[in-house]
């Protein structure tokens, strides 16, 4: 049995309120659990954006009823909302920028990231989702402005390059890579159609070699947990985003059964990264064990996550959660989700 502290995913879309028939907190963090995470970050991309204090405020009063596992908010701008950075400054984890199309379609260009890069409280992350040429630039405003930027879910050789340029010179920058990116690749398109639609989309196998190899220049794993409806992802136009609380420590457990990376790097990059970014206190009697040594297959018909599908289905996992605990209460054992919602704390 392998023991590691409640691993921690900063990068998921819980969908409520408003989108509830895709997710809601209680089954996004019943997956967490299944999944070894006992802390997530929920993103701001909801139908209507997180971008004022009472939308945190309405958002985190629904949480703190549904929530199995704790649970943290990164709050959302359009560059519109300045004034309110001050007023959520404690309760939002960070801020998020979309600086691509994605779902929800919340973008702002470079002039608009410049205004929020001068009035977000410095010493907080800002999140940028900004993919390819436009990170460059992205990340010397952020350096202009002394901003912790974390990059989410760098997919390519050219993003992870800029980022370790950006490292050597002692920006303040960090990134995130996901599952899918490590685990997918653009061929796979064809065979899993809608289930490989994501943003940013995937990339070819160098790529995927490239940041392989370049592991230990990423910070941390993020699942970008994104579920869509089956009905969904199968209409058009398809929706970006797959659901992954549930396979992404599964797959690295895989890959560790084939040493592709050791047990220090699942912990590195599931728990200290994602801890020491955004500030998590950790407890001692959280924790999650793990049978190394099962085999199993990963099945649509298992999961937690509402949504009920996954891009790995089917896959042959090696290494399984087996019992998770939250402050010294067992709350996850095989398979079974043992409190009720509202267990889980507000971070
Ligand atoms: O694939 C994605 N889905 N990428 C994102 O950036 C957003 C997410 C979503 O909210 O569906
Ligand atoms: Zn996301």
């Amino acid at each position: 049995m392998i023991i590691l502290p409640g691993l921690i995913d900063p990068h998921v879309h819980m969908r409520t309120p408003g989108q509830s028939y895709k997710e809601n907190f209680s089954t996004g963090t019943k997956a967490a659990l299944a999944g070894g995470f006992t802390t997530v970050i929920d993103m701001p991309n909801n139908s209507t954006p997180i971008t004022t204090e009472k939308l945190l405020d309405e958002k985190i009063k629904i949480a703190k009823k549904q929530t199995v596992c704790d649970i943290g908010f990164h709050f959302g701008s359009l560059g519109d909302n300045l004034d309110e950075f001050k007023k959520v400054s404690s309760k939002a984890k960070a801020l998020k920028i979309y600086l691509n199309i994605t779902t929800g379609g919340f973008i702002v260009d470079e002039k608009v990231f410049e205004s929020i890069c001068k009035k977000w409280p410095k010493g907080k992350v800002i999140i940028v989702h900004a993919e390819e040429n436009i990170l460059d630039v992205i990340l010397k405003i952020g350096n202009k402005y002394k901003q912790k930027i974390h990059v989410a879910h760098v997919s390519s050789q050219k993003e992870l390059s800029i980022i370790k340029r950006a490292k050597k010179k002692r920006w303040m920058v960090t990134c995130g890579v996901t599952p899918h990116h490590l685990f997918l690749e653009k061929s796979d398109e064809k065979k899993l159609g809608a289930f490989a639609k994501m943003k940013p989309a995937l990339k070819t196998r160098k790529d995927q070699e490239f940041i392989w190899k370049n592991l230990m220049y990423v910070d941390i794993v993020e699942s970008d947990h994104a579920p869509h409806t089956l009905k969904e992802k199968k209409s058009h136009p398809q929706p970006f985003g797959i659901p992954g609380l549930e396979t992404t420590l599964h797959l690295l457990l895989t890959a560790m059964s084939k040493k592709r990376l050791a047990l220090k790097d699942i912990k590195r990059l599931c728990h200290d990264g994602p801890a020491k970014i955004f500030n998590i206190k950790t407890d001692k009697k959280t924790y999650i064990e793990i049978d190394e040594s099962e085999e199993w297959i990963l099945k649509n018909k298992n999961l937690k996550t509402k949504c009920k599908w996954s891009p790995f289905d089917g896959w042959k996992m090696k290494g399984r959660v087996k019992r998770v605990f939250i402050r010294g209460t067992k709350v996850f054992e095989n398979d079974k989700i043992l409190v009720r919602p509202g267990f889980g704390k507000i971070i």
